[in-house]
């Protein structure tokens, strides 16, 4: 089976051709075009709507050929078996672009669209070809840290989820995207923050770890961006050292949160598998502390996380959810919804 994937739910345009083989736990990436925009964004100190979306009529077609060149699709409409899209969550404009091109092409084909929640998307980034040796037995627990999430899924079988809770008010990488602001760092914060916190000093500050105690499975992350801000006003002029001490322990006490939480869910759910998803699982630390954190306790758990340019938004991954969540859906009946969440 060959599907194509598209997304654009936020400020990527991207297209991708996946084939799967009935008898290989994982899907092959054919194809996979996701040219950055994040010159274009850094420009401007983050993303604004309007101007990602208009990148993206712009870019939405060529991506889609070079894709399909790219996986020597010449005729769409014989060698395709479905178009996966992102239906949401997302900005609506960008939504928009992704959504209406999969429905016209689906038209023009004559092939099914799977519409795919964009979080479940990053969840089965896990399942794409990689360096992973095992199938990745259920239950598993996926920790989807992105930009605009930070949720505890339960995943029972494919298409049997269970949320377990989520950010009462910043995602994991809007915190570090907010707080590399207030750094001075380049935009995303997130990998600006990785980079300084190699050269930080873990001793020199400690920030709070919200709601690191509490049995529920939800995070807080903006008291942390408040600390950081008090530690800002309190030292006008920050040097280069200031700011990597900063970002060390910003870095550690978002780590610390997240480890400590997704441990004790993973036992209370008794799960075979931990699986990191979204951009923020790129980070390296954070690997290693998952990795540290399984593989030296011996827990009967193994640890997935997808390949460091499959943690960030790419239209592979939406392929991969569609062919494991065969939801086809009729062309008419596929609409953005930039408010969807975890069902
Ligand atoms: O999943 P993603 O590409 O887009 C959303 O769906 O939101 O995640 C983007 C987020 C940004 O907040 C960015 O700062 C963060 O992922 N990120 C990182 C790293 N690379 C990207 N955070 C920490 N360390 C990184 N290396
Ligand atoms: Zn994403």
């Amino acid at each position: 089976m060959k599907i194509l994937g598209i997304e654009t739910s936020c400020d990527e345009t991207g297209a991708a051709v996946i084939e799967t083989d009935e008898k290989k736990p994982r899907v092959r990436l054919l194809s996979n075009v996701f040219p950055s925009s994040m010159a274009l964004h850094a420009k401007t100190g983050g993303i604004i709507p309007e101007i990602a979306a208009r990148e993206q009529v712009k870019y939405i077609i060529p991506v889609v050929q070079s894709a399909l060149d790219n996986a020597r699709i010449t005729s769409p409409g014989e060698q395709l078996d479905a178009i996966a899209v992102t239906y949401g969550p997302g900005l609506i404009g960008s939504l928009l672009v992704g959504v209406e091109t999969a429905k016209t092409l689906s038209l023009v084909w004559g092939i099914p669209i799977i519409p795919v929640n964009h979080l479940f998307g990053h969840i089965y980034a896990n399942w794409i070809e990689g360096d992973a040796k095992t199938d990745i037995a259920f239950p598993a627990l996926a920790l989807v840290i992105s930009g605009g999430h930070t949720d505890l899924v339960l995943l029972k079988n494919h298409g049997d989820t269970l949320w377990l809770g989520g950010t009462r008010d910043d995602a994991a990488g809007e915190a570090l995207d907010k707080i590399g602001r207030l750094l001075g760092l380049p935009y995303p914060g997130g990998p600006s923050i990785e980079e300084q916190a190699k050269i930080g000093n873990p001793k020199r500050y400690h920030f709070p770890r919200p709601l690191i105690h509490e049995r529920a499975f939800d995070f807080s992350f903006s008291g942390l961006k408040t600390a950081v801000l008090h530690e800002v006003k309190k030292n006008v002029h920050l040097t280069g050292q200031d700011v990597a001490d900063i970002a060390r322990a910003t870095q550690d006490a978002i780590i610390d949160v997240l480890v400590v939480k997704t441990m004790r869910a993973a036992q209370t759910y008794h799960v075979s598998s931990i699986i990191l998803a979204g951009g923020v699982a790129s980070n390296q630390e954070i690997r290693e502390k998952f990795n540290y954190e399984i593989e030296h306790k011996k827990l009967p758990i193994t640890f997935f996380v997808p390949e460091k340019y499959l943690c960030t938004d790419n239209a592979a991954m939406i392929a991969t959810a569609a062919f494991y969540n065969k939801s086809f859906r009729s062309r008419d009946t596929v609409a953005a919804n930039p408010e969807l969440y975890f069902d």
